[in-house]
This record gives structure tokens, C-alpha cells and sequence, in this order.
């Protein structure tokens, strides 16, 4: 089937070019707010009153006219100044209603193109913070958004692998380790290793000419350097799967800085020979025109060294000549939009062809400022997770104390790291977010554990009824009421939904729409008989429980986030 926006606009486009040809790219239509007033809106006539210079409410009339009769459209009435307004016949929005939850529905959104989304992408050798959030779980969202409409999706965990830190860390490890810290707790001891490098060389200059020396050699394939830098990396995933798995986020590949070094000579070769680099007191950069606003890009040091620029470049490359693909996403904070920005240009310049997309995000911050190691106040993600997941075993168990403990413990897994992806998706992404603990650990309004609640809520009702299956029933109830109405209204919305949350890369459209819909549940369900009453309404609205148990799980999932049968 066809969205149902879709099947609209082939119904409506027609009447409109009858009316003026102008109208072919003035078709306009949208769900109405208020379900009273009918589920679709078209607001064409006003726009094309406009180029006719005619009365809006004439040429709405026109329109009307032209269009045919459809089983789909039960009437239509011209509002306000042109305002058309559609209210659709129950059996096609009942119909359209029992396709909602299968993919099917995007049918033509681009299918089979490739999209590579860039996330998570952490610096080896530090713990994930709080700060590597963000990337992580926006990222996450939108593979999963696009999966579902059909793409073919590659997420990419482009992790910082390669740079001047591992000269520091090679220095460092090889004169202070601690052997036993670094057998219990390695990135911690990385950690404290590059930290007491930075204080040391502060002092003693000769220890950065040092690490520069083994950077070189590990630069140049020295087998011990390079067998200790593989360490470093394998360490440091070690420990970010351990925190990847707690989250339920997976990647298709990590493929980090390193894995592009042997392309940037060739990458540089062709910025030099395409006449776009040139040499500027001893490095080779890329100026560009006054008009587009953006800083000189270093892409080769005077050293020969290449920059976190030149890597993206021979990255872009590479995802071209593999996969051919035909968009990349870049998920990080917005202090990288210059940097994307110089990227795309010059990637352009070189005339490869390929949209760039970069998704930037606001950080998160405390009140008092910005995280900073260094002053101790940052969060861990494996500590954010232990707190979340301690504070919802605390009320799963307040709630259901006579449940097994093995099972609270399951429900506070899935109810803690939902709540942190949710406190985290729900916020509109360019904004800095305020870290606090009383609203991470929240659990109720629009929060996570709120909408898994209403959700096994919904569950615990279905198997009340004691049936198996529930389908749309053939027999429907002569009257269905206004929230009954306002209920199916918001539940049609969803497919355009997911289409809009996606072309904007912003998850917190799907968290707002399934909190509302929630409500729009809660609202029926306060105020309506299920099982107490006669078969066919019973049925019906059942019906109308399963498919909104559906959405939401549905929903949660394009978030990352999973449900429960019970809680
Ligand atoms: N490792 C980088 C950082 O932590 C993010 C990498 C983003 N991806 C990319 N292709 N540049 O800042």
C-alpha cells in the first residue's frame, strides 16, 4: 500500500492541474491538527489563488469540483479562508491503519540506495564519557530509521585510532606503567599514563621530541610500535563493545583513521596535481574562494604528517571506490561543523560525486560549565548506565516486589538504558543539553519508562482477553466515538512521521509523536469499556489497543530502545 499522503496527492493532483497547470507544484497537503475538522488538510488553494490573483475560497470551490469520487474520501468541506479540508471513510483508514508497523509502506523512498552512517567514532585509549553519548545514540537512531524505510544502511564506527597521542602513550607506557592497574582497568591506566605525560613533558621538553621519535617509527611499521599500538586499540575496544553491548548498539564496521593512512599520499598527489592544494610556508593547503566563508585547510604538515582533514578525505574516497555510495552521514557535536564544512568543499572540489550530510548536535553540559577530565567532573557512560539501570530495579521492585529477582534485574536493564537513550533522543538535537541526574533518572511524563509502561500496559489488557491473534474485526460497531476517532487520527500520522524524523535526522519527532500518542491512548483508555463490553466493540477496540502497542513498539525501536510484556 501507499502512504496514505500519497494516495491523496494522486487523487487530488489531478483536480488542481484541471483547475490551473500552475497547480501541478502547488499541491499542498498535510494531517489536520484536530481530528474534528477531518484527517487531511490540502492548502493548495490558497497558493494558487495567489498566481491566479482570484478569491482562495473560489478557487478552493474549483477544485472541490474536480475531484472524483473516491471510497477513500467521505466528505469534503472548504474552511476558513481556502482551506480544504478531507475526512477519510472509515474502512480506508481502518484498512490503512492494519498496514501500520510493516516497512512496506515506504515503497519508492529511495530504495536500495546506500547511505553510510559515520557515529560513535571515539578517540582510543579514554573511556567513553558522557560527551561520546550523543554520536553514539543519534547515530544509532537514524541507521535504524533508514534501515526501516528501505535503505541499504553501513554503520561506521570511524574511531580515532591515529595520532600524535600514541607517540605520548608509547613514552609513557613504556616508563610508568602499572602492571596490575592496567591488567584490571587498561584505559583507566592509559588514562592515567597520558595524563602524567602531559604533566612530565611540561617540565622536560625532551620527552615530546621522544614521543614524536616513536610516533615516527610506529608511522614507518616499527613491528614492536606498532604490536603496542594494536594493544592500545584492542584494549580500548575491548572495552567499548562491553558498553556497546549494554546499550544495544552495534556497528557493520570499525574502521578507524589508520585504515586510511596508506591513501593520503595519493589523496594529497591529487589535490597538487588538480591545482587545489598549494604550498604555503612549507605546508600544503587548500584556500578557498572569499564567498564561502571558510578557513584555510591544512592538509599535509611541513613534517610530511597529514591531518584529521586529509584522513577524512581519503575516507570519503574509499567509501566511494567500495561501496559506491551514494550518501554519508557524519554524526558529531557541532564544534565540527567548520571541519565538515572545509571537507565537503574540497571533496567537491575534487569533483567526486556523493552527498555529504553533516548531522551536528549540541553538547552537554553541566550547569556549572563544560565536562572537563582534567577537573573531574565528567561521567563515564558505564557509571551513567549503573546508575540508571540501580534507580529502575529500585521502583521495578517497589512496584513488584513479589516479581523474581532475575526478572526485575532484566526489566531495569531494559528500563535504565531506555530512559538514558530517551532523555538523550527526546531533546531537539542542535540545542546543548543540561546534564542532570534528576531528569535522566526520571520515569515519568515524556520519558522512556512512561511510554514502555503504557505500552505493557496495553500488552497485559491483550492477554486479559484471551486471544491469540487480534485482527481488524469484519464486523465493525455502528458507532465510534469521538476519542475512538482522535485515537486512529493520530495513529495514521505515523509512517509520515518516521519519512520527516528522518529527512531531518532528528529522533525527538519520533519520541514527541509517540509520547502524544500515548496520551491519545491513555485518554481512550481512561475513558472507554474494553472487555466489559458487547463482542463487537470489544473487538474493536482491542484492535485499536494491539495497533497502538505496535506504534510504540515500533516507535522505541527506531530509538534504540526496547519494550517489555511486562513491568
Ligand atoms: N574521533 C572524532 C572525535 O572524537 C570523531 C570522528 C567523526 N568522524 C569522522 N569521519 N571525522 O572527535
Amino acid at each position: 500500500m501507499n502512504l496514505l499522503t500519497k494516495q491523496l496527492e494522486e487523487i487530488l493532483s489531478p483536480a488542481i492541474e484541471k483547475v490551473s497547470p500552475e497547480g501541478r507544484d502547488k499541491l499542498i497537503i498535510q494531517f489536520t491538527r484536530d481530528a474534528s475538522l477531518g484527517n487531511i488538510q490540502c492548502n493548495s488553494a490558497m497558493a494558487l489563488a495567489k498566481s491566479l490573483k482570484q478569491n482562495p475560497r473560489k478557487v478552493a470551490e474549483e477544485i472541490v469540483a474536480a475531484i472524483p469520487s473516491s471510497p477513500l474520501i467521505e466528505s469534503i468541506e472548504i474552511a476558513g479562508p481556502g482551506f480544504i479540508n478531507f475526512r477519510l471513510t472509515r474502512k480506508g483508514l481502518l484498512a490503512y491503519l492494519s498496514e501500520i508497523g510493516s516497512s512496506d509502506l515506504f515503497p519508492g523512498q529511495d530504495e536500495n540506495k546506500k547511505v553510510i552512517i559515520d557515529y560513535s567514532s571515539p578517540n582510543i585509549a579514554k573511556r567513553m564519557h558522557i560527551g561520546h553519548l550523543r554520536s553514539t545514540i543519534i547515530g544509532d537512531s537514524i541507521k535504524r530509521m533508514y534501515r526501516y524505510m528501505g535503505y541499504s544502511v553501513i554503520g561506521d564506527n570511524h574511531i580515532g585510532d591515529w595520532g600524535t597521542q600514541f607517540g605520548k602513550l608509547m613514552v609513557a607506557y613504556r616508563s610508568w606503567l602499572d602492571k596490575e592497574n592496567y591488567k584490571t582497568s587498561p584505559i583507566e591506566e592509559l588514562e592515567r599514563l597520558y595524563v602524567k605525560f602531559e604533566q612530565v613533558s611540561a617540565d622536560k621538553p625532551e620527552l615530546l621530541d621522544e614521543a614524536r621519535h616513536e610516533l615516527k617509527k610506529l608511522q614507518d611499521g616499527d613491528e614492536t610500535n606498532v604490536a603496542l599500538w594494536k594493544e592500545f586499540i584492542d584494549v580500548s575496544l575491548q572495552e567499548y563493545d562491553t558498553i556497546y553491548s549494554r546499550m544495544d548498539i552495534t556497528f557493520d564496521t570499525y574502521r578507524g583513521e589508520s585504515f586510511y593512512h596508506s591513501s593520503m599520499p595519493g589523496v594529497v598527489e591529487e589535490l597538487k596535481s588538480k591545482g587545489i592544494a598549494r604550498e604555503s610556508e612549507g605546508a600544503l593547503v587548500v584556500f578557498f574562494d572569499e564567498s564561502e566563508h571558510l578557513h584555510p585547510c591544512i592538509v599535509q604538515k611541513g613534517d610530511g604528517a597529514f591531518l584529521y582533514a586529509t584522513s577524512d578525505l581519503a575516507c570519503i574516497q574509499q567509501r566511494m571506490k567500495e561501496y559506491h555510495v551514494d550518501r554519508l552521514v557524519y554524526v558529531t557535536d557541532d564544534r565540527q561543523i567548520p571541519h565538515f564544512n572545509q571537507v565537503f568543499r574540497i571533496s567537491d572540489l575534487l569533483g567526486w560525486e556523493v552527498e555529504k550530510i553533516h548531522v551536528p548536535f549540541g553538547i552537554m553540559k553541566f550547569t556549572e560549565g563544560n565536562f572537563s577530565s582534567r577537573k573531574g567532573n565528567v561521567i563515564y557512560l558505564a557509571h551513567l548506565l549503573d546508575e540508571a539501570e540501580k534507580r529502575a530495579f529500585e521502583i521495578v521492585t517497589e512496584k513488584n516486589p513479589s516479581l523474581p529477582e532475575e526478572e526485575r534485574t532484566e526489566i531495569a536493564r531494559v528500563v535504565g538504558r531506555g530512559a538514558v537513550k530517551y532523555f538523550d533522543l527526546s531533546q531537539n538535537r542542535s540545542s546543548n543539553i543540561i546534564f542532570d541526574w534528576d531528569k535522566v533518572l526520571s520515569f515519568e511524563g515524556n520519558t522512556s519508562p512512561y511510554l514502555q509502561y503504557v505500552y505493557a500496559r496495553i500488552q497485559s489488557i491483550i492477554r486479559k482477553s484471551g486471544l491469540d491473534e487480534i485482527s481488524l474485526p469484519d464486523l465493525l460497531p455502528s458507532d465510534i466515538s469521538e476519542t475512538e476517532d482522535k485515537l486512529i487520527h493520530t495513529m495514521i500520522q505515523f509512517p509520515n512521521v518516521i519519512i520527516q524524523a528522518a529527512a531531518g535526522y532528528k529522533p525527538n519527532l519520533i519520541s514527541d509523536y509517540i509520547f502524544e500518542l500515548s496520551q491519545s491512548f491513555n485518554y481512550f483508555y481512561n475513558s472507554h469499556q474494553i472487555l466489559k463490553e458487547a463482542e463487537d466493540i470489544k473487538l474493536f477496540r482491542l484492535y485499536l489497543c494491539r495497533q497502538t502497542a505496535v506504534i510504540i513498539k515500533t516507535g522505541l525501536d527506531l530509538l534504540g530502545i526496547q519494550v517489555l510484556e511486562r513491568m
